[in-house]
């Protein structure tokens, strides 16, 4: 959305810190033999004492109010009472909600308690990816070109970009213009992101697949070939200088 009131601006503001601080607390509640219902639950409780709506619901009836998704799995796992956390699992937390009219979307992947399987550089270098590229972002530049710098850092750091999931355009819906904004260079988008309006950036950054496919059970996304994805996302506010990122509170 482009802001152009004060009432905007303060309506994301706090979106993105209810959201950011769901993302926080759940990360900091995950422990090994936990199932992903109850850190979807504990999720649910944080989101409700912003007043916040879970937005995955809300907009396609998402089984859960938050996403979560381990191991080969990249994103819009369903929260579970039979899957149990466990040390080591690499485990994407994706939380977007509404308030007042207003959206907001972050994620982050992260190594549950000692990194056993040696996840950790895949999840530092998509943090790091994404921290670069919202440097590179402010009103007038293509979004092609933010895709390139994606994609360029990946292969630079020996890994791979996921094609078929994107970023987005947030604040008066959880999806909206510009529709796609890609980790990699699409020449075919020639749109520019815009000064004043509000994005949510995401990393898809992967140790060999290029593409996400469907599980089989309506929603959520896997490799194929048994490689890993690291996910980070934040929702910004794109200025004429570096963006300011709503979203910021959600690391640990
Ligand atoms: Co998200
Ligand atoms: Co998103």
């Amino acid at each position: 959305m482009s802001i152009t009131t004060y009432t905007e601006l303060e309506g994301m503001k706090k979106i993105s810190e209810a959201v950011a601080a769901t993302l926080k607390q759940m990360r900091e509640y995950a422990r090994p033999g936990m199932t992903t219902k109850e850190l979807d639950e504990y999720g649910a409780t944080v989101l409700r004492q912003y007043g916040a709506r879970s937005a995955p619901k809300l907009t396609y009836g998402f089984p859960g109010w938050t996403c979560i998704s381990l191991n080969n799995e990249i994103a819009h796992g369903i929260p579970s009472e039979k899957v149990k956390l466990k040390e080591g699992d690499l485990i994407n937390i994706d939380v977007s909600a509404e308030l007042d009219g207003f959206w907001a979307d972050n994620g982050g992947s992260f190594v549950l308690g000692n990194d056993i399987h040696q996840h950790n550089a895949l999840v530092d270098a998509s943090r790091q990816i994404l921290y670069k590229a919202i440097q590179q972002i402010k009103g007038g530049v293509r979004i092609a070109d933010v895709g390139k710098f994606i994609e360029t850092e990946a292969k630079n750091a020996g890994y791979k970009v996921i094609r078929n999931l994107v970023g987005h355009g947030v604040g008066r819906s959880l999806h909206e213009a510009p529709s796609e904004i890609p980790c990699f260079y699409d020449k075919a988008n020639t749109l520019r992101f815009k000064k004043n309006s509000t994005v949510a950036i995401e990393t898809f950054i992967s140790t060999k697949a290029a593409y996400a496919h469907d599980k089989g059970d309506g929603w959520t996304l896997v490799t194929k070939d048994g490689s890993f994805v690291a996910q980070h996302e934040h929702t910004i506010l794109i200025t004429d200088d570096v963006p300011v990122i709503l979203t910021e509170a959600n690391e640990i």
